[in-house]
């Protein structure tokens, strides 16, 4: 087997074999096949897509490049959700206490921040202590106990997505439908769940910019579940709007804290009740949607499922006090406040530009080594299609950058004001 004969043949689209996709995804993750190599695979993935047969075995080069875990000894059923990335998307820290909270454990291998959306793994490590890596046994033993535990990948785990997720963030090979499908299902099959929700983000915050692109992502990760026997579900949902009020790490670890206490945004209590849901009914606690919705949001207004975000990231030792007591633990250098100099209707630029201010205020990383300060962010007081008046609040930054003129510029370049209101959905289509 040798590298110049595979890329040869993807370059004039000719299909590649089980053993030449098996070889490119090992080589790769023994070191034995160069990053500047694999950039270039990843990149003629990107212009020529990958057949079915491709994608199916490269996933599960994927899965096998580490290993799976085994959940039989524990008492389930077990639930699964990933979304393929947005800004503002703090649903699984509020979905997995509500699914837990109905006898559902919830298991989930999840990712950091790419590009302008941000990552669980990324908002959980504002609690100092918190780890993503722990061994199978700790991840069974926190399932067993709290009913929801999240990892990330590692050395064991779905090793070759982590590589080859470095390299396509910083070679121009993320918004791939065939890399992302393979991506986000091989950490979805390490882990034997009954039910697998997806939330395939649509819209400039997105990866996936327009709903026909969304669609194919949504039925080519259906194809490699079914091809595994799983059984998936999709939400197609909206991002050209952020999801919530809070973007940037601790403020939205504080912003699924206060949604589990009944004060969250309607945009995300609506996404994380259905997504919710969809996982209870998948699982036969409910029987259908709308008594799972009722009951479900009886449950995030009351805050009795609130618990199990704490003692889960406290299991896995993060400091959740932090989170509880956050204007003591979480100050910035800089608190600029963004107001209105018109009235009318509000407007975002686009949800992908205010991802982009948040990781450059220091929520996100411009580059793979950069560091995150969990501190800084945006918080939104008003959202699209709310009326302002002039002077108004419209959002607060929160930064340690000495570049206060800088950022204030810029967020202003993001805000429109309309003379009609512009309403958004938040949920697009429900796919089974
Ligand atoms: N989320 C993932 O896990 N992988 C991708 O490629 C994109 C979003």
């Amino acid at each position: 087997m040798n590298y110049s004969t595979i890329i040869n043949k993807k370059k004039i689209n000719i299909e590649l074999n089980k053993e030449e996709v098996e070889w490119i995804v090992n080589s790769f993750v023994d070191g034995s096949l160069p990053d500047y190599q694999m950039s270039s695979f990843l990149m003629v993935i990107w212009f020529n897509g990958m057949t079915e047969n491709e994608l199916i075995n490269f996933t599960n080069a994927m899965v096998n490049s580490g290993i799976t875990y085994d959940l039989s000894d524990l008492k389930g059923p077990f639930a699964d959700k990933h979304s393929t990335g947005g800004v503002g998307d703090k649903t699984s820290l509020i979905y997995g206490p509500l699914v837990a909270y109905f006898g559902v454990k919830v298991s989930k291998l999840s990712g950091r921040g790419l590009g302008q959306t941000g990552g669980t793994i990324d908002k959980l490590e504002s609690c100092t202590g918190w780890t993503e890596n722990i061994s199978q046994e700790k991840f069974k033993e926190v399932l067993n106990k709290v009913g929801l535990s999240i990892m990330g990948q590692s050395d064991d785990v779905v090793p070759a997505d982590k590589k080859i997720y470095l390299l396509r963030d910083v070679t121009g090979s993320v918004d791939s439908i065939p890399l992302i499908a393979s991506s986000i299902m091989s950490k979805k099959l390490v882990i034997p769940a009954d039910s697998i929700e997806l939330d395939v983000k649509v819209g400039s915050g997105a990866f996936m910019k327009n709903i026909e692109d969304a669609q194919e992502l949504a039925k080519v990760m259906i194809k490699i579940g079914k091809a595994h026997n799983r059984k998936v579900s999709v939400m197609i949902t909206n991002m050209d709007k952020p999801l919530g009020k809070a973007i940037g790490n601790a403020l939205e670890v504080k912003e699924a804290w206060d949604t589990l206490h009944g004060n969250g945004p309607d945009d995300l209590n609506e996404l994380c009740i259905t997504a919710a849901s969809i996982s209870l009914v998948s699982n036969h606690i409910f029987n259908d949607l709308e008594t799972a919705k009722k009951e479900v949001t009886e449950v995030l207004k009351s805050g009795k499922a609130a618990h199990i975000l704490k003692d889960f990231i406290e299991a896995q030792n993060g400091d959740f006090s932090k989170i509880i007591d956050y204007d003591k633990h979480f100050i910035t250098k800089y608190k600029i406040e963004i107001r209105s100099e018109n009235e009318g209707y509000l407007k975002f630029k686009s949800a992908e530009s205010l991802g982009y201010l948040s990781m450059h205020l220091g929520a996100g990383r411009a580059k793979k080594e950069d560091k995150i300060d969990f501190s800084a962010g945006i918080y939104l007081t008003k959202t699209i299609g709310q009326f302002v008046k002039k002077d108004d609040l419209i959002m607060t930054l929160y930064t340690n950058i000495d570049n206060k003129n800088g950022f204030i510029n810029l967020a202003k370049q993001l805000i429109i004001i309309d003379s009609k209101p512009s309403s958004q959905e938040t949920i697009i289509k429900l796919i089974d």
